[in-house]
């Protein structure tokens, strides 16, 4: 059967290409944002900007790695809403995909997002931004101008970050948190969970357009794109940083829309058809905000989850390499089957998600067939794309109250 799909994974950044095509003189002089609201520019921080608008107490928190990057955090530790009936609130963590910060949760409107509504709830909400966003470019000794800050993968997320988080949140609250991840937010969880290093500290987790495999792809632009990169990677090679907004990496996804034979100035209808549910102001605010930076590197390693079809570390190119790194000729594989079989899971997945394709998600779920069955739930929405789960203008009735629900039923 044909899928519906036309773009595929890792090419987020060929949709923020496309995206961003027109908006930026659309919008007109930087001038103009003046009076808009502080969203527009993030200005004074995630907080500040993003949920102090909407009265909501919010903490500003910076984490370091253990290998040195210094990650920003935010914290909102109650609702606006009458919780005073919540004796202890667990926390839980949000974790951002890829080519996004934390910033993308809080665009909708206050009793839309997220992160807002599950303080309501009675949660203490975290929320990550990984190395290389905007507010997390930082790092005790290195420059984002330099090679070695982007000398990372989203393996580094694995060993790094998310430990890093993990430590900070429990070090304060003293508590197991609840986890929910969002597309890469999902499989550095996966990949996490599956080495059993943070479970000691985990209550449960929810995965929202899951990914951990990306070989399912039937799309001739996804396909094209994923070898392209490998292939023609060392045209941009040379860039450490993959910006999006860049006119290199531009450029190189102009090649990769020719060689496919695709108008990429379409993507936006394209894009915004398949998400259902999104508020056009919405949009706005997201391409104000977003694409943000990743490593060139962590592109690469994503590409080669599309082509390999198994969840392996970064592979060097070489045997020879990967021994230098591993100690072994293959990258060692992630088994996903070794998550605790009792760990609460909840999934959530769209008809006509592209990047987390129905196929790959079905592949996913079924390396679950040893878990505990009463530990698993899933949740399958027909309408819903990608975004719709970050932004989606019902997501609230149609995912976030089913989270908050199952989160409760763990406690
Ligand atoms: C909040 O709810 C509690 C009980 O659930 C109630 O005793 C208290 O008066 C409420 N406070 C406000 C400000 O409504
Ligand atoms: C879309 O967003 C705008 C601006 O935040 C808001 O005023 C409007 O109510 C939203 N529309 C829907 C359907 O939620
Ligand atoms: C993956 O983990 C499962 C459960 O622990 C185990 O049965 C299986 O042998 C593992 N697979 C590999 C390839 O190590």
């Amino acid at each position: 059967m044909a899928s519906s799909c036309t773009i595929n994974l890792p090419l987020w950044a060929l949709i923020f290409f496309a995206l961003s095509l027109n908006p930026i003189e659309a919008r007109g002089p930087v001038g103009r944002l003046n009076g808009k609201s502080p969203q527009w520019t993030a200005a004074g921080g995630i907080c500040a900007s993003s949920v102090h608008i909407y009265g909501y107490k919010c903490e500003e928190h910076d984490v370091v790695t253990k290998d040195g990057y210094i990650l920003n955090m935010q914290r909102i530790p109650e609702g606006r809403a009458n919780t005073s009936g919540v004796s202890k609130r667990q926390p839980v963590l949000i974790q951002h995909g890829i080519l996004v910060d934390g910033m993308s949760w809080l665009l909708n409107p206050a009793d839309q997002n997220l992160p807002l509504i599950l303080a309501d709830q009675g949660f203490d909400v975290w929320m990550g931004n990984t190395r290389g966003t905007r507010f997390s470019r930082r790092h005790k000794s290195l420059s984002p101008n330099q090679r070695a800050f982007w000398d990372w993968t989203w393996d580094e997320l694995v060993s790094y970050d998310l430990p890093a988080m993990f430590d900070h949140i429990h070090g304060l609250t003293g508590q197991k948190m609840h986890y929910l991840g969002h597309s890469m937010g999902t499989l550095i969880g996966f990949a996490s969970f599956s080495e059993k290093g943070l479970v000691d500290k985990l209550r449960s987790a929810a995965m929202l357009s899951p990914v951990a495999y990306l070989s399912h792809m039937t799309t001739v632009i996804g396909d094209i794109a994923a070898r392209s990169f490998l292939a023609e990677a060392t045209a941009i090679i040379g860039v450490a940083e993959f910006n999006p907004k860049s006119g290199l990496v531009g450029t190189f996804i102009k090649a990769i829309c020719l060689k496919a034979g695709i108008d990429c100035y379409d993507l936006l209808s394209v894009i915004t058809g398949k998400n259902c549910c999104l508020n056009a102001s919405t949009i706005d605010l997201f391409l104000a905000n977003e694409p943000q930076s990743t490593s060139t590197k962590n592109m690469i390693h994503l590409s080669q989850t599309v082509r390999d079809k198994v969840l392996r570390k970064y592979n060097y190119g070489s045997g020879k390499s990967n021994m230098k790194h591993y100690g072994q000729a293959l990258p060692p594989a992630y088994n996903i089957s070794a998550i605790p079989h009792d760990l609460p899971l909840f999934f959530s997945y769209g008809g006509l998600d592209c990047l987390a394709d129905v196929t790959d998600v079905k592949y996913l779920i079924d390396q679950f067939k040893f878990h505990d069955t009463d530990k698993i739930t899933v949740q399958f929405v027909k309408e819903y794309a990608h975004a719709d789960f970050i932004m989606g203008v019902n997501a609230k009735d149609v995912v976030y109250n089913q989270v908050a629900t199952f989160f409760k039923r763990q406690s």
